[in-house]
């Protein structure tokens, strides 16, 4: 698309945020028109699936029912839903962000990690989706829109780089390090694919003959910090205990846990994927690779196995707990100290179950899928999302029975309707929501040359059957995901900020202590991420209405990103391609 003939343009128009997201009603305004509720006319075609995701849910809440005719979302369009999703990232941005900082002051070291990476990906959905959405010709002034709110948050990524606490993360758990890996390939995969489908002609990632989008010349400070924080991280995989996995914390009791081991499978292979080659040689671990990232993507086989094994060690690890969930990890039992390690063996099993627990692995099942065109990987994944769903007591979307990881099909963390969250079971939600998103997006043009050079598997006859399939599974999770993105928009306050409890607004008209009480944990569980003996109870005060999510830390950059990540979530399943 022809970015060039119009930057100077977009310069001189000097949009507010306001004025552009103006412009996009504007833009879309017939589309949205001929969409409205009640349909004044026929759904197109390529529409279809959204109605049919939409009439699914209704037929559900008829059954059930449960009333969806107030809430947000009734038969929203995609382009309503990116508009919901800009708007959650603006709320989230403009009461959170501080520009001069470069950070999110009220976040700590890995959540901001993680809120880095809700941006640099909710880009990625936006530049998808234009393309998707606007099929009439490319028009000068939408591309223009579009461009300068990316501009926008994309610069807030770029202070971050800065604003980011990084020499203190050097120092703490393996799984900090791990989101902070995360957040910056995320960056660069934005960057590649803004650039991809707008600017290089070919869109070929691997070559680039075109002019590239000027946010690409942060490549190399992105991929520098990926590659020393994975460097960093990779020495927490430890073979004198259990045979392998890794540790989560290298000055705590030896603890082989979900997450860590699951940020590394998905770390490492978006490393073999995504990281473009670091010629940084400061500060001190470094070894240099290639001058010319772009061109010269490494996939370096390093990755790719620290991928696969750390996989095989947690498949093979048992870790999971009630309906087949990944519990949060493994203790082992008489461990003294390395001179007395007591069975050396992944014994001791705590069987919390926690959201962000049964979500990171799966965009590392998606990329083990694409590294060696092993399909079982993909059914290990769904595997999973089928318990998932269940847990959620999906599809009873009536029933306030607590379901394991939630109820009446909408995900809760136990701690959610007791308001005793901590800042880290906050941010666990909007982390399984963007994996499960990552697990089930379409093929980058990026992936499409991976998959056209020597580095990637052979492709048999099969593939493509098989990424059909996968898509054709993923689809199915569509009503599941609206119903989450609808309870979650309930939850918002006068200025669009994002609360904790999303099980709540299906079951308002029956809230009690009772329901509060009734999120459990699995027998055995120890939550010792979230203060579960502590029960707030505030409301409001006498005849205000009790706000249930403003109990406890109440609404928070954290909670705002589960928002966003369901959001995206949504907008992703109604702009798919395949959707009808
Ligand atoms: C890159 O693309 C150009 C133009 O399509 C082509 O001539 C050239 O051979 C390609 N180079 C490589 C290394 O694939
Ligand atoms: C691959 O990655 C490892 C670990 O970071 C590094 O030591 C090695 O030099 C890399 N190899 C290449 C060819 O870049
Ligand atoms: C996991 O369970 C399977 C089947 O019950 C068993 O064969 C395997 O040895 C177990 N793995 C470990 C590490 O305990
Ligand atoms: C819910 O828990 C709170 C705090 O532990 C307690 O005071 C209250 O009695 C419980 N309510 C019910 C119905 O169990």
């Amino acid at each position: 698309m022809a970015l060039l003939s119009t930057s100077a343009a977009y310069f001189r128009l000097a949009l507010s945020l306001y004025m552009v997201l103006s412009l996009f009603t504007l833009l879309f305004a017939p589309a949205a028109n001929a969409l409205a509720y009640p349909p004044q006319q026929p759904l197109g075609e390529d529409l279809a699936g959204v109605q049919s995701l939409f009439n699914t849910l209704d037929d559900l809440a008829n059954e059930a029912d449960v009333s969806y005719a107030t809430g947000p979302l009734t038969r929203s369009t995609p382009l309503e839903t990116q508009q919901h999703l800009l708007s959650a990232l603006r709320a989230m941005q403009e009461e959170y962000f501080v520009l001069w900082m470069g950070t999110w002051p009220t976040s700590i070291d890995w959540t901001a990690a993680v809120l880095g990476t809700h941006v640099a990906a909710t880009l990625s959905s936006f530049t998808s989706s234009v393309s998707e959405l606007d099929k009439a010709p490319p028009e000068e002034k939408s591309f223009t829109a579009l461009e300068n709110t990316i501009n926008h948050f994309f610069s807030h990524t770029t202070t971050f780089y800065f604003g980011e606490n990084a020499f203190s993360l050097r120092n703490q758990a393996y799984d900090d390090m791990l989101w902070v890996v995360l957040d910056w390939l995320e960056n660069v995969k934005f960057q590649d694919l803004h650039s991809d489908l707008h600017y290089s002609s070919g869109g070929s990632s691997d070559n680039t003959t075109g002019e590239e989008w000027y946010g690409t010349q942060f490549r190399k400070s992105a991929a520098h910090r990926a590659r020393i924080f994975w460097e960093l991280a990779s020495t927490g995989w430890d073979k004198t205990l259990c045979n392998g996995g890794m540790i989560w914390n290298p000055t705590l009791i030896p603890y082989k846990n979900a997450i860590t081991n699951e940020l590394y499978i998905s770390a490492s292979i978006a490393m073999y994927l995504y990281f473009p080659g670091d010629p940084i040689d400061a500060p001190f671990v470094a070894t240099s690779t290639s001058n010319a990232p772009r061109k010269e993507n490494p996939h370096n086989t390093t990755h790719l196995k620290a991928a696969v094994d750390a996989y095989a060690w947690l498949k093979n690890s048992n870790m999971t707990g009630i309906y087949g969930l990944y519990a949060d990890g493994f203790h082992i039992s008489g461990w003294q100290g390395s001179s007395n390690p007591g069975s050396q063996k992944c014994d001791v099993l705590n069987k919390m179950v926690f959201s962000y627990n049964q979500g990171v692995v799966l965009s590392g099942l998606r990329g083990l899928w694409l590294a060696t065109g092993s399909k079982s990987y993909l059914d290990d994944g769904h595997d999973l999302i089928s318990k998932i769903l269940r847990a959620t007591g999906w599809p009873q979307i009536s029933s306030n029975k607590w379901a394991g990881l939630g109820r009446g099909g909408v995900m809760e963390d136990t701690c959610d309707s007791h308001a005793s969250c901590s800042q880290d079971g906050q941010t666990f939600k909007g982390i399984f929501f963007h994996h499960l998103t990552e697990f089930c997006r379409h093929l980058r043009p990026q992936e499409e040359s991976f998959l056209a050079s020597k580095k990637a598997p052979d492709v048999d006859h099969d593939w493509d059957e098989v990424y059909r399939q996968h898509l054709k599974k993923c689809r199915s999770y569509g009503t599941w995901i609206a119903h989450n993105a609808r309870a979650a928009l309930m939850t918002r306050d006068e200025k669009g900020k994002f609360g904790m409890w999303w099980g709540l607004p299906f079951n308002r008209a029956t809230v009690s202590d009772e329901l509060v009480n009734s999120s459990t944990l699995p027998e055995g569980a120890v939550d010792y991420i979230n203060d579960g003996a502590t029960v707030d109870t505030k409301t409001s005060g006498p005849g205000v209405p009790r706000d249930f999510n403003d109990r406890g830390r109440g609404r928070t950059v954290e909670t705002q990103s589960g928002g966003v990540a369901v959001l995206r979530a949504l907008l992703q399943w109604q702009t798919s391609e395949e959707a009808s």
